[in-house]
């Protein structure tokens, strides 16, 4: 049987009356006007012009299905670093990246939500790379079933606000302060992730070669060579896979691509799927496998 798997929901907006001694307070009281921060790149981000990249239109999958917006509101790796499961990420990515080490290595990220789970785990290999470019030590490749971002959404979720605004616990070379400022007011300051992790994925998911759009998992898995990646990261997608076939052989071919030694980064209810099809890998922890 299979698993019922419901994917993340939007919780509806939820807004508290203000009370009368609260808004009489605010009236008599106005908000101080903020001071700049110091911060070491203010950005304005003021502008926020049309961006005139023409973008195919989304798989009409996509948008069939209301869940699928949910995607832009969950990323595993959220924290970069206070979250426990982040954390064994971080240690997947410490044993196949070393600076010391000139092999590439590759990477599949599918379904790439709002692109945060991309940038995360950019931010992450850049840290344990250090001083080595990303174009050196990393091939990464994506699938996703939506169109591809433009520069300007991609640039709205390269940001981080900070986990109670501070800086991030890990990786923190893979950030710069920001803050958005308008009429010398600061709107919002944060992080956002440096201008080499912007455009390694820019470029990335500009190279057809490289990122497919508009494209099911269940039928570019197919096209892929057996120990193609050292890893593949599928989190939150296989429950968007409606039809049992097709779900099953996407699943069924995960280890086929995935490299000896390499890691599978998917969903939990994987475990549970990977023995019923007899594939034998080893649990390294919640949603991670490893192909020996
Ligand atoms: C809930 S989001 C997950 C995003 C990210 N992996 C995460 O966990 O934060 C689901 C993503 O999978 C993509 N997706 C859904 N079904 C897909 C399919 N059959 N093939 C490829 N991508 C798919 C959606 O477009 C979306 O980007």
């Amino acid at each position: 049987m299979r698993i019922n798997y419901s994917p993340y929901q939007i919780k509806p907006l939820t807004f508290k009356a203000h009370s009368d001694s609260a808004l009489l307070y605010d009236l008599i009281n106005p908000a101080p006007k903020l001071q700049l921060p110091d911060v070491d790149k203010f950005e304005k981000i003021t502008d926020f012009a049309k961006n005139n990249e023409i973008v195919s239109e989304p798989h009409s999958d996509f948008y069939k299905n209301p869940n699928m917006l949910a995607s832009s509101y969950f990323r595993r790796g959220d924290l970069l670093g206070e979250n426990p499961y982040f954390k064994d990420i971080i240690n997947v990515f410490s044993s196949i990246f070393n600076p010391q080490n000139d092999v590439k290595k590759s990477m599949l990220i599918v379904g790439i939500g709002s692109s945060q789970e991309p940038f995360s785990y950019l931010a992450t290999i850049k840290e344990l790379i250090k001083n080595k470019k990303l174009t050196d030590k990393l091939d990464l490749q994506t699938v996703d079933l939506q169109a591809k971002p433009t520069k300007q959404n991609l640039r709205n979720c390269s940001h981080y606000s900070g986990y109670w605004s501070n800086e991030p616990e890990f990786a923190k070379s893979s950030f710069v302060t920001y803050a958005q400022i308008y009429d010398n007011i600061v709107l919002k300051k944060g992080f956002r992730v440096n201008d080499e992790i912007f455009n390694y994925l820019y470029k990335t998911y500009n190279n057809p070669q490289k990122s497919k759009w508009a494209t099911r998992i269940q039928e570019e898995i197919k096209n892929y060579k057996n120990e193609t990646f050292d890893t593949i990261s599928i989190n939150n997608v296989l429950g968007y896979i409606t039809n049992d076939d097709e779900y099953y052989e996407t699943i069924r071919n995960l280890p086929r691509i995935v490299k000896h030694e390499g890691y599978i980064i998917a969903d939990d209810m994987c475990e549970h799927e990977f023995k019923k099809l007899d594939i034998n890998l080893t649990k390294i922890c919640y949603g991670i496998f490893k192909k020996h």
